[in-house]
C-alpha cells in the first residue's frame, strides 16, 4: 500500500479513460478519500475541480496534479456556505464548459455522547455533512439538467446503517443523505441525472485517527475481509457509479466496507 492509501500495482489501470471528456467536482478533495478519488478520476480522463476548505492541502494537491499534466483546478471554499458554492459552480462551468459529476465527499466529525453534545457540535456537522451536500447539489443541478446528463454521488457511512455511540450528529447527517439520495433520484432522474450514495466502512484516513486502537481491532475481527478499507476502495466505487457503465443505477447506497454490515 502506498502512503496515500492506494494499491500500487492495481486496479486503476483497467478503469482508465472511463471518464474521458467528463468534468467532475469533488468536495473535500484535498486529502483522504476525496484526494484519491480526484487522482482516480483524473487518470480516468476527467477534468476535475476540487472544492475544499483546506488551502494548504488543496494547493499542494493541485501542484502535484498540474505537474502530472492533468486538467484540474482548486476552489477554496466552505461547502456549508451557499453563496461560495454557487460562485464555484459557475466558475467551473466557465472554465471547463460543463459539469457532469459531483462527488459530495467533504465531511467532518465532532463526536460526543448525546448527553454531552453541544449545540455547536450538533450544528457544525449538520451544516457541513447535510446542508453542504444540499447546497452543492442545488448549485450543480441546473448545469447537469441543461445537458440532460449527470452523476451525483453522496458520501454516507456504514454508521448511517447501524448507528454508532457518540455520533448522533454524524449519523443523523449520513442517514439523511441516504434519504436525500432517494428523493433526488426521483426528482432528477427524468433529467438524465443519477443519484447514488456510498457507505464506506472504516477507511484509513485522518478522519479515523481519533478512534481508539482496541475499537478498530474489534471492527477488524467483525469484518469478513479482515482488513481496513483504503481510500482507493472507495474511489473505485465512485468511479464505477460515475461512469457510463452505471447508467441504469440510481437511488442506491453501495456499501464499501469489507462486509462489515453483512
Ligand atoms: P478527511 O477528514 O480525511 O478529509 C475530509 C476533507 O473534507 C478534507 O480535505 C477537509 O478539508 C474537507 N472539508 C471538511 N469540511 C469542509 C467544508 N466545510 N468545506 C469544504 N471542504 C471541507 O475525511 P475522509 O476520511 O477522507 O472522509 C471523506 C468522506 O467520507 C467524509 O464525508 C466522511 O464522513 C466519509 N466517510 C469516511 C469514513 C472513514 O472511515 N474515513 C467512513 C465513512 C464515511
Amino acid at each position: 500500500m502506498t502512503a496515500e492509501g492506494r494499491f500500487p500495482d492495481e486496479p486503476v489501470i483497467c478503469f482508465m479513460k472511463q471518464l474521458q471528456d467528463k468534468v467532475a467536482i469533488i468536495t473535500g478533495g484535498s486529502r483522504g478519500i476525496g484526494k484519491v478519488t480526484a487522482q482516480t478520476f483524473l487518470e480516468a480522463g476527467a477534468g476535475v475541480s476540487v472544492w475544499d476548505i483546506d488551502r494548504e492541502g488543496g494547493e499542494l494537491a493541485l501542484k502535484e496534479w498540474l505537474a502530472q499534466g492533468f486538467e484540474v483546478d482548486f476552489q477554496l471554499l466552505n461547502t456549508a456556505e451557499k453563496g461560495s458554492v454557487e460562485a464555484a459552480a459557475q466558475a467551473v462551468a466557465d472554465r471547463f464548459g460543463r459539469i457532469d459529476i459531483l462527488v459530495n465527499n467533504a465531511g467532518i466529525t465532532r463526536d460526543s455522547s448525546t448527553k454531552n453534545m453541544t449545540e455547536a457540535q450538533w450544528q457544525s456537522v449538520i451544516d457541513v455533512n447535510l446542508s453542504g451536500v444540499f447546497h452543492c447539489t442545488k448549485a450543480v443541478y441546473p448545469f447537469m439538467a441543461a445537458r440532460g446528463w449527470g452523476r451525483i454521488l453522496n458520501a454516507s457511512s456504514v454508521v448511517a446503517l447501524y448507528g454508532n455511540f457518540g455520533q448522533a450528529n454524524y449519523v443523523a447527517a449520513k442517514a439523511g443523505l441516504i434519504g436525500l439520495t432517494k428523493v433526488w433520484a426521483r426528482e432528477f432522474g427524468p433529467k438524465g441525472i443519477t443519484l447514488n450514495a456510498v457507505a464506506p466502512g472504516f477507511i484509513q484516513t485522518d478522519m479515523i485517527n481519533t478512534i481508539p486502537a482496541e475499537y478498530l481491532n474489534d471492527l477488524l475481527t467483525k469484518t469478513p475481509l479482515r482488513r481496513m478499507g483504503q481510500p482507493q476502495d472507495v474511489a473505485n466505487a465512485y468511479l464505477f457509479l460515475a461512469s457510463e457503465q452505471a447508467a441504469f443505477i440510481t437511488g442506491i447506497t453501495l456499501s464499501v466496507d469489507g462486509g462489515l454490515v453483512v
